[in-house]
């Protein structure tokens, strides 16, 4: 079984130094790619800047942008089972970004932006038969019906609900309290439990053993 998971956040550069970003830690993303790994999958982990270790047995591919993401996704999507994008990819970028550091002008500025590439979107659209597609849909309000239109408006197989808006739980936490919910109308909740525990549940759902 090959899976491919995105993970982290994605970075925006406007100069050199800085960037639009967001605050995910990863956490979720390399606990499915060590969940994964330990059920004997090979497992490619594309992943955005973040402070763990990779875990072990994974093959890393660190990037840095939204576009970097999916020129790495690109090539082993097309091999690979199961895709899970988990990533937090920032969705905009800076339309004119500088290689040279930007001067403060002294008063207010405007940054023009525009949409990232939706990597799960393009990607799913080009699923195999037999190819397992599965999204992340953080959400701090009628999770399951925005989880639900996700599910459907990207193609996906699966897609994975978790509440944000508590601090404690989800993005750059240590717990998540999550939903499953299939394209077929599965539903299967659970958590608030540490990540790890949340990624056995996801990959049970997914390829029961
Ligand atoms: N995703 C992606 N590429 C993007 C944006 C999101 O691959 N440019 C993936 C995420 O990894 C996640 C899912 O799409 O699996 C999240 O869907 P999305 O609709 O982008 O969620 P939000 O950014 O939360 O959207 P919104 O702000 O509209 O709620």
């Amino acid at each position: 079984m090959r899976c491919l998971i995105t993970a982290g956040p994605t970075r925006e550069h406007l100069d050199p130094v800085r960037f639009l970003s967001n605050g995910s830690s990863g956490k979720m993303g390399y606990a499915l790619a060590a969940a994964a790994t330990l059920r004997g999958w090979q497992v490619d982990l594309v992943s955005g800047p973040v402070a763990l270790s990779p875990p072990m047995g994974v093959r890393m591919h660190r990037v840095t942008s939204a576009a970097d993401m999916f020129a790495a996704c690109e090539p082993l999507f097309a091999t690979c089972d199961v895709f899970i994008a988990v990533a937090a990819v920032a969705d905009f970028r800076p339309y004119a970004p500088s290689l040279q550091k930007r001067k403060k002008p002294g008063g207010p500025i405007t940054l023009e932006v525009v949409p990232t590439i939706d990597i799960l979107r393009t990607l799913a659209a080009r699923k195999r038969p037999g190819q397992c597609v599965v999204g992340f849909a953080a959400e701090t309000h009628d999770v399951e019906v925005h989880a639900r239109q996700k599910l459907e408006a990207k193609h996906l197989d699966w897609v994975v609900a978790n509440d944000v808006s508590q601090p404690n739980l989800g993005m750059n936490a240590d717990d998540n309290a999550i939903v499953v919910l299939g394209a077929g109308g599965a539903r299967h909740a659970f958590g608030p439990a540490p990540k790890p525990a949340c990624a056995e549940f996801i990959l049970r759902h997914l390829a029961p053993a």
